[in-house]
């Protein structure tokens, strides 16, 4: 399968930069979609004695694990190609084993790849020596782990300035960017405490707030939050989210959690078996799966969230009444009836919805103005409402509910029934 991903038409070429897959000794430059700080093609890893060999037996077919027994290689990543753009946390999602890990050890050549590309800001990182890749790790793909890894006989500070401190800064200048990092993570007055007398929460923080300290152009996190207790965690993604809000922080976050995949990703890549089967935003995912192995990561996963009153919506073919809201009301009485509709949609000469009738809201307002026939408990619902917000409306009334754009036209009417089918469909995936 392919892999679903999008890629912007733009191009931006990096001039005089170096392509490592070339086989040609000219420097080709790396041509990359402009909106993207890290773009990976065809990345590769198998990890085992003849690589050759298992990269032969993938391409005449066979799959991850008849290659590991009749090799003893393993296929870890398998041709991923991906690309995330500035700004963005991208998960990287899979059941464990499906490389998600690996992956992200590509990305900074902590491990080495079989085959494929990484470049990082218009710059190919399989040509850079030793020293550069140090410097790429440290201070451009800082590393968040799961185990904290933080340094057991330094105090807080100390361990968030650690990577300042390699890089040579003075001792005042990575303090005061630790003490304002700690600040941003809600420890600032945790400087002085060393790791062991801390919560796994806390530490987690203090790793965050290490990798931050560096002020890296894309902040690497592998399962970072997966081993903290349920409650700490949902604190922690929604620290991460404020984070990224406010500034802007270019986030690959690994996970093995759907429900976490979904909260903190713009956009979620789907692995198995090492290879990357779908890309997209968490309501694309949800809407389209590419297969049941994704789809399936869905089932009892409260997703309303993401299912919008604009995909539920139906045209309003009859009952729409286009008057001033002065006209009295008895004019369209038998309007209504004569078309067989239940609801009447008042709306203004700009076409703005102004509220809902029926033929005995018109018939009790008799000649008085239309506006006062309009029901009080038919509030106009946003296009952008979901499922759940969607629901609850439905329940407090009879009629379907209206639905109105950004300018306040309005551009449908979701039906009780059609929200009823999307919540049982839910719940029988
Ligand atoms: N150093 C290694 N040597 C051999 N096999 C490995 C190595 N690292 C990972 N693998 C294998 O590669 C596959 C992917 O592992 P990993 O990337 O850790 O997956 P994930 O992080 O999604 O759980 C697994 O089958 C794992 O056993
Ligand atoms: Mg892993």
């Amino acid at each position: 399968m392919s892999p679903n991903l999008t890629f912007a038409s733009e191009q931006a070429v990096y001039p005089g930069v170096a392509s490592s897959s070339s086989t040609s000794s000219v420097a080709m430059p790396v041509s990359v979609p402009a909106n993207e700080i890290l773009t990976v093609q065809n990345l590769s890893k198998i990890f085992g004695p003849k690589p050759e060999r298992a990269a032969e037996l993938l391409r005449q077919g066979l799959g991850r694990n008849e290659i590991f027994q009749q090799t003893g290689n393993m296929v870890a990543v398998d041709n991923v190609s991906l690309g995330v753009r500035a700004g963005e946390i991208f998960v990287i999602m899979g059941l464990s084993g499906s490389g998600k890990s690996t992956l992200v050890r590509l990305l900074n050549r902590l491990i080495e790849p079989t085959s494929g590309k990484v470049v990082l800001e218009g710059r190919d990182i399989a040509p850079m020596s030793t020293p550069e890749l140090r410097e790429v790790r440290r201070k451009k793909m800082a590393m968040v782990f799961q185990s904290f890894a933080l340094l057991p006989n330094r105090t807080v500070i100390e361990n968030v300035a650690y990577g300042l401190e390699v890089a040579g800064e003075k001792k005042a200048e990575r303090y005061e960017v630790a003490r304002n990092v700690l600040v941003r993570v809600g420890l600032g007055s945790y400087e002085k405490l060393y790791p062991g007398e801390l919560s796994g929460g806390m530490q987690q923080r203090v790793g965050l707030a290490r990798a931050l300290a560096v002020n890296p152009s894309v902040l690497l996190m592998d399962e970072a939050f997966s081993a903290l207790d349920p409650l700490i965690r949902f604190e922690m993604q929604n620290e991460l989210l404020r984070l990224q809000k406010e500034e802007q922080r270019t986030v690959v976050f690994i996970s093995h959690d759907i429900e976490e995949a979904i909260k903190i990703g713009g956009r979620v890549g789907v692995m198995k078996d090492g290879r990357l089967v779908q890309v997209g935003t968490p309501a694309e995912l949800i809407q389209s799966p590419a297969d049941d192995y994704v789809r399936n990561f869905f089932r009892n996963v409260d997703v309303s969230r993401f299912q919008k009153a604009s995909s539920l919506l139906s045209r309003v073919e009859r009952g729409v009444i286009s008057c001033d809201a002065a006209t009295p009301a008895d004019r369209y009485t038998n309007e209504l009836i004569d078309a067989g509709v239940e609801c009447g949609y008042v709306c203004d000469e700009a076409g703005r919805y102004q509220g809902c009738v029926t033929s005995a809201s018109l018939r009790q307002c008799g000649s008085a103005p239309i506006r006062n026939a309009l029901l009080h408990d038919m509030a106009a619902v946003s296009i952008d409402a979901d499922l759940h917000e969607l629901s609850s409306i439905a329940l407090r009334q009879e009629h379907d509910v209206p639905i109105v754009d950004a300018a306040g036209k309005l551009a449908g009417v979701v039906s009780c029934r059609a929200i009823l089918k999307q919540v049982m469909q839910r719940r029988a995936v």
